[in-house]
């Protein structure tokens, strides 16, 4: 890889009741993982945790707080059934939120998929890391996770502090 991505350390979370309990596999996660991997960051931590405010909070903390992660993705719970509470804990961690982010996956999904719209999911900032939430499905985290994949490094860098010239594309 022939960029500095390595200098950021990622996370993967997946929001999933069923793949906490072992009884799906997480091929969003993993893939999530494979794709980060591939695009130059260093890899920190993954984990499957329940679709539970309290759990989602207290995991965010930890990843942003004490261990640094400068790039931390989730996927699943954003949606519209009662258990999707991931935008919702976001709400309670969020330091800064990015906007734009999330507009520009929603928008680009709905052209692939009317149902786009069904998904809650934000970006933002706590401290110096990074924090986007994507849909659960491994078709959904793709797509999404495409669309905001070329403005990482320099949103990273910028979070850092970075000084570097906004206007060069
Ligand atoms: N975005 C893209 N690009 N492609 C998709 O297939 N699925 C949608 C939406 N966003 C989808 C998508 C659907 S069906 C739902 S319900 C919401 O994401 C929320 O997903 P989640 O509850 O698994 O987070």
């Amino acid at each position: 890889m022939t960029n500095n991505n390595e200098q950021y350390s990622f996370a993967v979370l997946t929001m999933s009741d069923k793949g906490a309990r072992g009884e799906r596999e997480d091929t969003s996660g993993g893939y999530l993982r494979e794709r980060l991997t591939r695009e130059g960051y260093t890899f920190q931590h993954y984990e499957i945790i329940p679709d539970n405010k309290q759990v989602i909070i207290d995991r965010l903390k930890n990843l942003a707080d004490d261990r640094k992660v400068a790039l931390i993705v989730t996927t699943g719970g954003t949606g519209v059934s009662p258990t999707d509470v991931t935008p919702e804990a976001m709400n309670e961690i969020l330091e800064k939120e990015i906007p734009g982010m999330a507009e520009a996956m929603r928008s680009a999904s709905l052209l692939k998929t009317s149902r786009a719209m069904l998904s809650r999911g934000k970006a933002g900032i706590r401290g110096e890391s990074l924090i986007i939430n994507l849909p659960g499905s491994l078709k959904a985290a793709r797509e999404n996770l495409e669309v905001v994949l070329p403005v990482i490094p320099h949103a990273l860098e910028k979070i850092k502090g970075g000084t570097s010239d906004c206007g060069v594309v």
